[in-house]
């Protein structure tokens, strides 16, 4: 039998608040693995795993499968759940692993659940209704529902008012994987020497966070997958920032380009990435062997 449509805002009522619960206890568990110390491995090259990552990957799973039995799962570690269902949650159960096995405190729990109507291909993206990033170190919770607004521990957020990247913080990760096949440190370049700075915090997840908290104005970032995303282009997009591609078009969770900021400065990101790309207007800096000469003259005091 369908559902009445106050049954159906009921189901929804309750999408966050669960989640939130999942996230928290998950989150509880990284914070005894953090205090205890793990040992890590390679899935390759720099990128690393830690039991936490699977044990804390399998909880969630187990949770979600008690709490939203009809729901798909889509995790970092492995789980594909009944991804023929219309509703699927990407899970990150650790993102910032390697901060994590560094012991450096900044990492979270990201969960999005993605709604997919009928029809729709593996490569279309459906609709992202729901979000839960938690911070277990600091004990944030963010939340959002679509259309429903976000929130950080029951508080409103809303993007920066911010509109000039001149005056912006700003935010990128670098990949673990195919690092030589990156050219983000000429964007991390640029983007430094046109901001008041640009953040390097190793959790992708909490970086979108605070572009919707208003902590920062943007966050971009190459190659990341949809269980580092889903969630935290939701908070952006219900705190009244923007999520795009590089180039201003549709953000795609599987394109491996997001942009979201405080959407004042979304033009002018995009405009610079264009000239970027083009190897247009790039601001010049001395190379290594031109300092190294500068600084040769400076100590034989000839400058
Ligand atoms: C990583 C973090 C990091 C980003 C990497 C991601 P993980 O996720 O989000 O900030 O720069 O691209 O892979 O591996 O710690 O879940
Ligand atoms: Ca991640
Ligand atoms: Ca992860």
């Amino acid at each position: 039998m369908s559902k009445t449509p106050a049954e159906m805002t009921d189901i929804k009522m309750t999408w966050t608040p669960l989640a939130s619960e999942i996230a928290r206890e998950a989150g509880a568990r990284l914070r005894e693995f953090f205090a205890e110390g793990v040992a890590t491995e390679y899935k390759g090259d720099v990128d690393l795993v830690t039991v936490a990552d699977r044990t804390v990957e399998k909880l969630i799973r187990t949770r979600l499968g008690e709490v939203f039995p009809q729901h798909g799962i889509y995790g970092e570690e492995g789980t594909r759940e009944r991804m023929e269902q219309e509703f699927r949650w990407y899970v990150d159960p650790l993102d910032g692993t390697t901060n994590f096995a560094h012991g450096f405190p900044q990492f979270c729990v990201s969960m999005g659940l993605e709604q997919r109507g009928p029809g729709l291909t593996a490569e279309e993206d459906g609709t992202i209704v729901a979000a839960v990033i938690y911070d277990p170190m600091r004990d944030e919770l963010f939340t959002a529902e679509r259309g429903r607004g976000a929130s950080v521990n029951g508080k409103p957020l809303h993007a920066s008012k911010t509109a000039a990247l001149a005056e912006s913080l700003v935010a990128t990760g670098f990949p673990s994987r195919k690092r030589h096949q990156s050219p983000n440190i000429h964007f991390y370049h640029e983007f430094t020497l046109r901001s008041h700075g640009v953040r390097r915090a190793g959790s992708a997840a909490l970086d979108l966070a605070y572009v919707a908290a208003g902590r920062l104005e943007a966050f971009w970032e190459f190659n990341l997958n949809p269980w580092d995303t889903a969630a935290g282009v939701l908070l952006v997009t219900e705190a009244g920032g923007r999520v795009s591609d590089f180039a201003g078009g549709n953000f795609k969770l599987e394109s491996q380009e997001v942009l979201a900021t405080n959407g004042l400065i979304h033009d002018e990101m995009v405009a610079l990435f264009q000239d970027l790309f083009a190897g247009r207007d790039l601001a010049p800096i001395p190379s290594a062997q031109e300092f190294a000469a500068m600084r040769e003259l400076r100590a034989k005091g000839l400058e």
